[in-house]
């Protein structure tokens, strides 16, 4: 049962990737910016160090051909950056001081599988943070890329300087803030819970009192997985089953695997709505800001996007695209 499980969830990745990796033409071109979206870097972040290793290696396979100065292994410059730009990971220093990942590019690391803020639609990546970012880097005169990966990898991709900022309805937290810097907020997050419709589970009281022991789903290293652990799981109440998507803890209780899902209320509106059988409790588990996450040393860049993003709130723009996704009760 549980290898069907990994299995299934590895080849709905693997489908993912080859659809996002084959998706053709952005179509976010009308953002400002415009967006190259490709997840085809998103294997790439599992473990490999090629960087290291490629600049040494002597015997340079087929594939290499294109790359004259040797040093070039970084996956973005074999299929994202096909479209004829030539070493595409060269930073490249702008007019404004701050340099990027890629020159003229905005790099931004996501994990699309957080609707409305980030989701995949017809082989692109769309939703709030997509659309924020496209602003940004507009604003900044940069081309908008993103690349997708798991939640948990985009503080590294930050933190080495492969992605320009990590925007992913990203709660700022004191642990995160050791390892990067955060933008202004842009948003505000709730994190709540899902049951099922007949769940015993009435409040976040429930979860944590005396004997409960339920298993509690997540997406793994979010907010809502560290609280949950820190407040039931460490407390010795219940149990964390972490999920590398949230919609996958939320099918997980749709089967009866968890008991319930603590996640951010916009996400957990999107899927329950997708299922049958499940609504969300009016108890708040914890509410939260939002922000883009930066590398600490790049602090050109990050003072050129925190204006940005500051321009951005004050003329409305922000509010509007959260608008747009987000309809208010
Ligand atoms: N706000 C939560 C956190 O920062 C969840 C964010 C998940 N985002 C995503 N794109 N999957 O931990």
């Amino acid at each position: 049962m549980k290898m069907k499980k990994v299995t299934a969830l590895l080849l709905a990745s693997l489908t993912a990737l080859a659809m996002t990796a084959c998706g053709g033409t952005p179509t976010a071109g009308d953002n400002a910016g415009g967006a190259d979206n490709s997840s085809a870097e998103s294997s790439s972040e599992e473990g490999s160090s090629s960087e290291e290793e490629s600049s040494s290696e002597e015997n340079s396979s087929p594939e290499d051909n294109d790359s004259s100065e040797g040093n070039d292994g970084s996956a973005e410059g074999e299929g994202a950056e096909a479209s004829g730009e030539a070493e595409g990971s060269e930073a490249g220093t702008s007019a404004d001081g701050f340099t990027t990942a890629v020159e003229g590019k905005l790099t931004m690391a996501t994990n699309a599988a957080f609707p409305p803020y980030e989701y995949v639609e017809g082989g692109q990546i769309a939703g709030i943070d997509a659309e924020i970012a496209a602003a940004v880097a507009g604003k900044l005169g940069l081309e908008l890329q993103i690349d997708d990966m798991e939640f948990d990898s985009i503080t590294e991709a930050v933190k080495s300087g492969k992605a320009d900022i990590g925007l992913a309805g990203m709660t700022i937290t004191p642990d995160r803030q050791e390892e990067v810097d955060f933008t202004i907020s842009y948003a505000t997050g709730v994190q709540v819970i899902i049951v099922a419709e007949d769940s015993p589970i009435t409040n976040v009281d429930d979860l944590s009192a005396e004997g409960a022991n339920y298993v509690i789903g997540v997406q793994r290293n979010t907010t809502g997985d560290i609280y949950t652990t820190q407040d039931i799981e460490d407390a010795g109440l219940g149990t964390i089953d972490r999920y590398s998507k949230g919609a996958d803890a939320v099918q997980a209780l749709k089967t009866g695997k968890v008991d319930c899902v603590v996640i951010d209320n916009e996400p957990a509106k999107a899927f329950v709505n997708e299922v049958e059988g499940l609504k969300i409790l009016d108890t708040e588990y914890i509410t939260e800001d939002y922000a883009a996450a930066m590398n600490k040393e790049n602090t050109a860049l990050y003072e050129a996007v925190n204006n940005a993003l500051q321009e951005l709130i004050d003329d409305g723009t922000i509010q509007g695209i959260l608008d747009k996704y987000i309809t208010a009760e």
